[in-house]
């Protein structure tokens, strides 16, 4: 049976806030936003829907908006954290690719 894979551990990942991972899914290399919100993360390939920008404006850096948004770096695009849905912006419906976690022993893992 495959170990899962594990990416950071939770408490790298500030409450509230934005990391960037790097990982290797089914054999490509992939950029992931992770957003936590207490011992929830939830995670989204850092690829904006709208134009197939990088969501961060440097490397882990990533914008929030007032309301709790997260907003692409390139266009503005707006996201709601929870769904992924663009809820403002060029590509308004559309949504990022969520990639499924689990947390286990207190790391952040891919879920098998
Ligand atoms: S690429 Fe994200 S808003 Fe244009």
């Amino acid at each position: 049976m495959n170990q899962p894979v594990s990416l950071i551990a939770l408490d790298a990942v500030p409450d509230g806030g934005f990391t960037e991972v790097e990982v290797v899914i089914d054999g490509d290399a992939e950029s992931l936003v992770l957003h936590r919100v207490g011992e929830q993360v939830r995670g989204y390939l850092n690829i904006c829907p709208h134009a197939g920008r990088r969501l961060d404006w440097a490397p882990g850096q990533f914008l929030k908006s007032r309301e709790g948004h997260l907003v692409c770096a390139a266009h503005g695009a707006s996201f709601a954290l929870d769904s992924g849905e663009c809820v403002a912006g060029p590509c308004k419906g559309d949504h990022l690719r969520a990639v499924a976690l689990q947390i286990r022993d207190g790391q952040v893992q891919l879920a098998p």
